[in-house]
């Protein structure tokens, strides 16, 4: 069944456990997450951010998500509206049925600029207000993150451009978390803790320290009853670099967040872990490869099959890693 991102995530709460949430485009990544949570008896979120709405077409989108649930009826599942940029985009997903949307008030309706935090608490508290009275949730983001492309991985390695913002003012800060809770009512929090979106997020292998984890375990003490999330958590596996760049693509040496990390940041109150790039990576790579190893074929099944199931496969190992496997 559709459910809202609030209880699942008070659940993971309650039994330690993050949730894995899957962006999707189109039909075959749909069943690829599933197929892995039927796999593993996980329980799923889904999101699409705009550039999928606009891509798939909300309709399309809504039938295939009900086509989902009637499949797989044992399986709970949330329709999150990922990166909201204006109430505008939030109310027309809950018009459209998604159980969840994130209001991304962290930057202007541009979705680029940095916006000041009074709009941030207006414009999540006004979805708030809509959104809790159809049962459903909303998540807000505090702080800068994802909209400094490589950013952290050149400031992990001491190469940080000048004119970029340091570290302090990247993370979310404790204090205005609680702030923010208060004023806006979300059920779930976004915070910059160190990562970035896309496949270039640290340009070596990053050691020690390389999310912000004390300052994770600080804000979730103080929003106890908020749950956090952390965004750009793909792991860009070098294997399937490999394949892509073995199959005439060319991915450039980069690292992202290890899943022990991960891992640490769910022992610290994380629940709801956005990946994509992963799934982008491994659905690439046996495009790639399918092409490159029968070149006279051209009958799409051949090729999106093995994609379909490349997918799966890091979907099944991140409901593992996370730990919501046997909990559907
Ligand atoms: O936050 C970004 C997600 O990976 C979705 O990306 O906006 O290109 O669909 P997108
Ligand atoms: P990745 O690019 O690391 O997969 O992050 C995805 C994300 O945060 C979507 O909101
Ligand atoms: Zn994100």
């Amino acid at each position: 069944p559709l459910i809202a991102l609030r209880p699942l995530l008070d659940y993971a709460a309650a039994n330690n456990f993050g949730v894995a949430a899957l962006n999707v485009n189109n039909m075959e990544q749909i069943q690829a997450i599933m197929e892995a949570a039927r796999a593993t008896q996980s329980p799923a979120i889904i999101q699409a951010s705009r550039g999928a709405r606009k891509y798939t077409n909300d309709l399309f989108l809504r039938n295939l998500m009900q086509a989902a649930v009637e499949l797989y009826p044992e399986i709970p599942v949330v329709m999150h509206q990922d990166h909201g940029n204006s109430p505008e985009t939030c109310i027309s997903a809950i018009r459209m049925g998604f159980t969840s949307v994130m209001m991304d008030g962290s930057l202007e309706d541009d979705g680029k600029t940095p916006s000041s935090y009074e709009y941030n608490v207006a414009v999540t508290r006004e979805v708030v207000n809509v959104a809790h009275r159809f049962g459903v949730s909303v998540e807000g983001e505090l702080g800068v993150l994802g909209s400094l492309e490589h950013g952290m991985g050149e400031k992990e390695d001491g190469h940080g451009a000048e004119g970029k913002l340091t570290l302090d003012q990247l993370l979310t800060d404790p204090d205005q978390a609680v702030d923010f809770v208060n004023r806006t009512g979300i059920d779930a929090l976004a915070v910059a803790m160190g990562t970035s979106h896309g496949a270039y997020k640290f340009s070596r292998k990053p050691s020690g320290d390389v999310l912000a984890m004390s300052r994770i375990e600080e804000i979730h003490k103080k929003i106890p009853n908020c749950h956090l999330v952390m965004h750009g958590s793909s792991s860009v596996p070098k294997e399937l670099c490999d394949i892509i760049n073995a199959n005439g693509g060319r991915i450039k040496e980069t690292y992202g967040v290890p899943v022990e990390e991960i891992q640490r940041g769910i022992r610290a109150g994380v629940r709801k872990i956005n990946v994509d790039t992963d799934n982008r990576l491994a659905i690439t790579g046996a495009i790639r490869k399918a092409f490159f190893a029968k070149p006279e074929e051209f009958d799409p099944r051949y090729y999106l099959t093995p994609a379909r199931a490349a997918m799966q496969a890091i979907c099944e190992e991140r409901m593992k890693q996370f730990g919501q496997a046997g909990h559907a």
